[in-house]
């Protein structure tokens, strides 16, 4: 007996003709009649797709929801939704991180769903499930994919992404040969899972656990290991269960949860495309959520991972040294521990007991790897509404930095100009790349961190500070002031920088300055034009039209918000 009316017998429980065409069209896949009488009928969203490789093993994984939902009394139903794999889609997958959530929210709220749990992995499938499930609010767990076993490279061990940032100064340098790479290639994936560093998919899967959409400690889990199936499987059990609870996501996903996941982001040294991601999920559900609050709750959290990128172990040794539970454990003094999970119990529940067996891998709160790990929220005229830097990725000697502006107008022009030897430029330059922001790409893309000019790699010099209104991979790492809002293609200071400018960067000052005088500012700003529209048609258009600048989330602002499950009028 469920304890609540549900909502799938809104179409599977009446005797009518539509009753009839509800059930009599499901019955072609062969289900007895018990299951339309009154079992809660569970979506399995998968984002599995042979084009989102990360995701690969998800239909497999939906089998053992399958079981789980089944033992548990429910009725389960797996459906696709749009999958985003972030090394195959161009010109990037952000720029359908919005559709994709418009799939996910439009796909619960139209079908006879009670609960729902989310198939997630590769970077953008993450938050795009948990931003539609949000906006219609019915019960909802996740299951992260979890992430490839160690890359192995020449005896050593390499990460996914993280290798990639090596590739061009191996190659100009010439300790990469093409035999090396392929080799790289084939040893650098070498089974089911997404990246395996703490890069943007594991930070996604840390966020959702740190929120509580999670069973607990699943989300460091490798996705090869059969405990991934085990806690997949209980995960069908346990969404029955929400739903006769009527656990919906609004109860769970509070400020304090919020509050949670930054400082966990913080802890484990997580991407810095967490803040656009939460800011958008926050926005869904109704929970107040602003830039500067990344910096406030948790510039001053200590770095705990030993992980790429900001350190040298992966996702696999994490999870042999204890893994997410805990660092959840060595957190509890700055965490909220009465925020409720989808398990039904608390942090202090869930995470209260949690043995760690590698302080190479994961330190204690009292001596971490690093002090003050958190992201750095900049401001000043060259970023009027914020900018980021992840200072545990960056170098310390140019914390504090002062250099003549290097300008490219865009990653065309990056790329046609970068290793041209007369370009004018040296280590103390400031590379500034416009035109990579939501509307000017468009979609935001992780190009944030490029390459240095090949003069300078063979000069031996490793960092510069680079500055753009784009992204970063969370695998990257380096001196890389991002999401500067408003973007340049919308008229930002950004866009009036010019070759030659000083910019100051002072990040213990929180401070992003383009150093010419107003009255010079305001001259450039009349003569400046806007650039062409990059689109007249179809959902790039509807995205330039509608979508919000960085500091907000980046998502159309017509999806902001939630509509809930209720559904009017039948299909008659
Ligand atoms: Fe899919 Fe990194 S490319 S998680």
């Amino acid at each position: 007996m469920t304890k609540k009316k549900l909502r799938s017998q809104e179409w599977f429980g009446g005797k009518d003709k539509m009753g009839f065409v509800h059930r009599s069209w499901m019955r072609n896949q062969g289900y007895p009649d018990d299951m339309f009488r009154g079992r809660p009928v569970i979506g399995i969203c998968n984002t599995w797709s042979e084009l989102t490789p990360c995701n690969g093993h998800l239909r497999e994984f939906a089998e053992f929801v399958k079981k789980g939902v089944l033992e548990a009394g429910g009725f389960p139903l797996e459906f696709p939704v749009m999958s985003l794999g972030e090394t195959i889609m161009r010109p990037t997958t952000m720029l359908f991180r919005n559709l994709a959530s418009m799939d996910v929210e439009e796909s619960i709220r139209a079908n006879p769903l009670d609960g729902v749990v989310l198939l997630t992995g590769c970077d953008k499938t993450t938050p795009s499930c948990i931003m539609g499930a949000c906006s219609v609010d019915i019960p909802t767990i996740l299951v992260p994919g979890g992430p490839m076993l160690n890359g192995k490279f020449r005896g050593g061990e390499i990460g996914s992404g993280s290798f990639n940032w090596t590739i061009k100064e191996g190659q100009k340098t010439a300790t990469f040969s093409d035999e090396d790479l392929l080799e790289a290639e084939i040893g650098a994936a070498r089974s089911a899972g997404h990246c395996n560093t703490m890069g943007t998919a594991s930070t996604m899967a840390t966020m959702a656990e740190a929120l509580g959409l999670t069973l607990p400690g699943v989300s460091s889990i490798p996705a090869v290991d059969s405990r991934k199936k085990v806690m997949t499987q209980l995960a069908g059990r346990r969404i029955v269960e929400m739903v006769n609870e009527d656990l919906t996501l609004s109860k769970i996903l509070t400020r304090k949860a919020f509050e949670n996941a930054i400082k966990v982001n913080a802890a484990v040294g997580g991407s810095t495309n967490l803040i656009i991601h939460l800011q958008a999920i926050a926005g869904r559900i109704g929970v107040p959520l602003h830039l500067s609050d990344f910096d406030e709750l948790a510039s001053h959290i200590p770095l705990l991972l030993n992980l790429m990128p900001s350190g040298k172990y992966l996702m696999e040794d994490y999870f042999y040294a204890g893994g997410i539970s805990v660092v959840l454990k060595e957190m509890a003094k700055v965490l909220h521990q009465d925020v409720l999970t989808v398990n039904g119990k608390t942090f202090a529940d869930n995470y209260a007991k949690a043995p760690c067996y590698n302080r190479d891998v994961i330190a204690t709160y009292d001596r971490p790897f690093q002090e003050n790990a958190g992201i750095a929220v900049l401001t000043g005229n060259l970023c009027e509404n914020g900018a980021v830097i992840k200072p545990s990725a960056a170098s310390k000697r140019l914390m504090q930095h002062t250099g003549r502006a290097v300008v490219f107008e865009s990653m065309e022009d990056y790329h046609a100009r970068i290793d041209d030897p007369d370009l004018d430029i040296d280590e103390n330059c400031v590379i500034v790349l416009k035109g990579v922001g939501p509307k000017g790409y468009p979609g935001m893309p992780e190009v944030g961190n490029v390459d240095l000019p090949e003069k300078l790699i063979l000069k031996g010099v490793k960092d510069m500070v680079r500055i753009s209104d784009g992204r970063m991979s969370g695998t990257a790492y380096g001196t890389v002031v991002l999401h500067v809002s408003p973007e340049s293609t919308i008229g930002g200071t950004l866009a009036l920088v010019q070759n030659g400018d000083l910019i100051e960067l002072d990040v213990p000052a929180r401070r992003l300055q383009l150093l010419v005088a107003d009255a010079e500012l305001a001259q450039r700003r009349q003569a400046w034009q806007p650039p062409e529209p990059l689109a007249e048609r179809g959902y790039v258009k509807i995205y330039i039209d509608n979508v919000e600048q960085a500091d907000k989330g980046a998502d159309l602002g017509v999806l902001v918000g939630k509509s809930g499950s209720q559904v009017d009028r039948d299909l008659h």
